[in-house]
């Protein structure tokens, strides 16, 4: 039997060689087929008798027929007339928005579902003895289920209600791992995280003694499995990775990471921030013990995240803040907590986005995130050949499984220039190091240039970013 001691090399774990992972992670992404007929129902927000969820009967993944593109069997003008923002005008100019792994636009259906909460429901939550305190519970329980319902977890208690991915990892770090460390413990993190993924762990292994073990990436940009596989020995106490980096788009192979840690009893959390709109999510097929994502990096308003933790680690993990709604009594001797996930939501939450949050799962489900998934493969495809084309421009991560990031740098251009270039198009890119400085570095950068994508953006706006970046290359 290997023990973390006598380990070698990934191979001795039976896990495939990195080809075949690679491959298995390729089938993540559906290939095209012809649309059928279309049937489409417009937003409607029905008003006094509950709210409904609009409906898009999507079921089959078809981006393209001819010139017409689909997301499922909905035509895509028909989306993207969905989201309001996306009809206005910056400085004269029609909106291209291409700033999506830092937030997306949410469509009417989450803001009428924000307004029908504060015109119909709003009051605070588990503790009222009347019917707007029954509203406002129900539809935040509700959106609980949903948030479980939409990554696959078996129960709305294993969700927790967050500001955002952010504090999702600082809960984990300080609630779950910290009181697992000792001076000499490690950490397993990689080169490809967000600060958000490095610094709330650098924080615990600082007052604790304990250290991070980082895994390399290959050129591409994506990680080396059998490196990471190296990373593990009977010190390691935890390991976090992203499913998708901002700074590149690589879709790394969480699946076999997480078999990885699991193969040296090792926990592990999954940072879905940029994965969880653009491809699926199964929490429970994936094993993750911990995943976080940002409720704004789907569609729903900003301030709301979830964390998902399985049964036994948050029964193991300490509260992480204190007060009302996490309690179940109190005296000055002694308290006694809620079980999970009210341990976690001290105070009054973010009701009303959490709310947001439930409508934006529902309105991306009935699009069929697998059908987004397709469109957005197709729309990163064309994208790349068109940035191909512009002289002078690299690419920053050709990772063989991407989603979403073109990040890229411009011969003689300060990314900054070229960023203010395009916002005068009316072009919004994100320009900088994305907080991701150790992944930038690496490829011997301080920042890029980054459009990045969401299923209402089309092949027409990745032709005009193309053609005005060919205008300042000249
Ligand atoms: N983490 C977000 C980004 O990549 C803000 O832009």
């Amino acid at each position: 039997m290997i023990t973390p001691e006598t380990r070698s090399n990934p191979s001795d774990y039976g896990l495939p060689d990195e080809n075949e992972l690679l491959a298995r992670i390729a089938g993540y992404f559906p290939e095209f087929s012809e649309p059928p007929a279309t049937s489409y129902s417009p937003t409607v927000v029905p008003l006094g008798s509950g709210y409904r969820a609009p409906t898009h009967n999507a079921s089959t993944p078809p981006p393209k027929s001819g010139n017409a593109l689909y997301i499922g069997n909905v035509p895509h003008d028909k989306v993207r007339a969905d989201f309001p923002i996306l009809s206005e005008k910056v400085d004269g100019k029609p909106l291209v928005w291409l700033d999506n792994a830092a937030t997306t636009q949410r469509p009417r259906a989450v803001i009428d579902r924000l307004v029908y909460y504060y015109e119909h429901e709003n009051s605070n939550v588990h503790r009222g003895a009347h019917t707007l305190a029954a509203r406002s519970t129900d539809a935040y329980e509700d959106a609980r289920k949903k948030v479980a319902a939409f990554i696959g977890a078996p129960s709305a208690d294993n969700i927790v209600f967050t500001r955002g991915t952010t504090e999702g990892l600082n809960l984990i770090a300080q609630a779950y791992v910290k009181p697992l460390l000792s001076a000499g413990d490690e950490i397993v993190l990689t080169i490809l995280e967000h600060h958000a993924n490095i610094v709330p762990w650098q924080i615990i292994a600082e007052e604790t003694g304990a250290v991070l073990r980082v895994a390399p990436v290959d050129e591409s940009g994506q990680i080396i499995l059998s490196e990471y596989a190296k990373l593990f020995n009977h010190r390691t106490r935890f390991a976090s990775v992203t499913h998708v980096s901002n700074a590149l788009g690589t879709v790394t192979p969480v699946a076999e990471l997480v078999a990885i840690a699991h193969g040296f009893g090792v926990r592990i959390c999954v940072d879905g921030a940029q994965s969880i709109s653009h491809i699926p999510v199964n929490v429970t097929a994936l094993d993750a013990d911990w995943f976080v994502f940002s409720g704004h990096k789907i569609f729903a308003p900003t301030g709301i995240g979830a964390v998902y933790g399985k049964t036994e680690v948050l029964e193991a993990a300490k509260p992480y803040q204190a007060g009302g709604n996490m309690i179940a009594d109190v005296t000055f001797e002694r308290t006694e907590y809620q079980k999970a996930p009210n341990k976690f939501e001290a105070g009054t939450g973010n009701i009303a986005d959490a709310v947001g949050l439930g409508a934006a799962l529902d309105y991306v489900s009935s699009l069929g995130i697998e059908n987004i998934a397709a469109y957005e493969h197709f729309l990163l495809e064309y994208g790349t050949e068109q940035l191909r084309t512009v002289p002078g421009l690299r690419i920053i991560g050709n990772a063989a499984t991407k989603t979403s990031v073109l990040s890229f740098v411009l011969d003689g251009h300060d990314i900054q220039d070229v960023a203010k270039h395009l916002s005068a198009a009316g072009i919004a890119i994100r320009a900088g190091h994305h907080c991701a400085q150790p992944i930038l570095r690496h490829f011997g950068l301080e920042g890029t240039a980054r459009p990045s994508l969401a299923f209402y953006n089309t092949p027409d706006e990745l032709d005009f970013l193309a053609a005005t970046i060919k205008e300042i290359a000249r």
